[in-house]
């Protein structure tokens, strides 16, 4: 059975002490939640304290990004093997702020899913269409390119560390939401393309996270859906009380 994962993206937002605090109510507020896995991805810098933080409380942690090469005069970034040396086993790729504002492709994703999966880390791989490839429904079209060019070149055993994150860039940090048929349709056509590519259990097993301005009022439908595998959430997963809303609505 395919896991339920309800995962926070920070982004460029909490410094250290507001991560403490929204941690630690986040611990209070999710005790006993066990129906999804729970991630939260915080800035880079405040990665080690909240895996310290999080120790024991079942909650994991997951970077935003992540550099392609092992080591090396590389100003700037940081590798699979800092990560997991501070207990970050997940990292989230191809995120579409990571593509549009610094200029990632599909072929640098495919040397970091590359270099994550060698490392034995998890990968959320993020992909979706923009407005205008929706309006000229051309949405299925984009999304199958990404999948197939970030991500088809890895062996059937691998995909079980891969988690996908559908997130539409229309929807984004704008409030409105793809309906949830939208995402069901959409989560379906991803699930049968990873099938004829792959094989059905592959297409089966594998997470399909939708995120979007998911909100603790629209998650229950989302999640209803059945190839809707939990949520990847923005804004909302900076307040403890909505995002542990929206794990309660798995
Ligand atoms: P919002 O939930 O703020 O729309 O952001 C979604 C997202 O980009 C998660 O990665």
């Amino acid at each position: 059975m395919r896991k339920k994962i309800v995962a926070g993206n920070w982004k460029m937002n909490k410094n250290l002490s507001d991560t403490k605090v929204l941690l630690s109510e986040l611990k209070a507020q999710l005790a006993g939640v066990s129906e999804a896995e729970i991630v939260v991805a915080p800035t880079y810098v405040n990665l080690y304290s909240a895996s310290e933080a999080l120790k024991g409380s079942g909650v994991k942690v997951a970077a935003q990004n992540m550099h392609q090469a092992e080591n090396g005069a590389y100003t700037g970034e940081i590798s699979a093997d800092m990560l997991k040396d501070i207990g970050v086993k997940t990292v989230i790729l191809g995120h579409s702020e990571r593509r549009a504002y610094f200029g990632e492709t599909d072929a640098l994703l495919v040397e970091k899913v590359n270099t994550a999966l060698k490392h034995g880390i998890k990968v959320i791989f993020c992909f979706g269409e923009e407005l205008d490839d929706r309006k000229s429904d051309n949405h299925f079209n984009v999304v199958e390119s990404q999948l197939k060019n970030g991500l088809f070149h890895i062996d059937a055993a691998n995909w079980k560390n891969i988690v996908l994150a559908y997130e539409p860039v229309w929807a984004i940090g704008t409030g409105e939401t793809a309906s949830p048929e939208q995402a069901q349709e959409m989560h379906a056509f991803i699930r049968s393309t990873i099938e004829k590519a792959f094989d059905a259990t592959v297409a089966d097993e594998v997470s399909i996270l939708y995120g979007g301005s998911v909100k603790p009022n629209n998650a229950v439908e989302i999640f209803a859906k059945p190839d809707v595998d939990g949520g990847l959430i923005g804004g909302a997963s900076l307040d403890a009380e909505s995002f542990a809303a929206i794990a309660k609505a798995i």
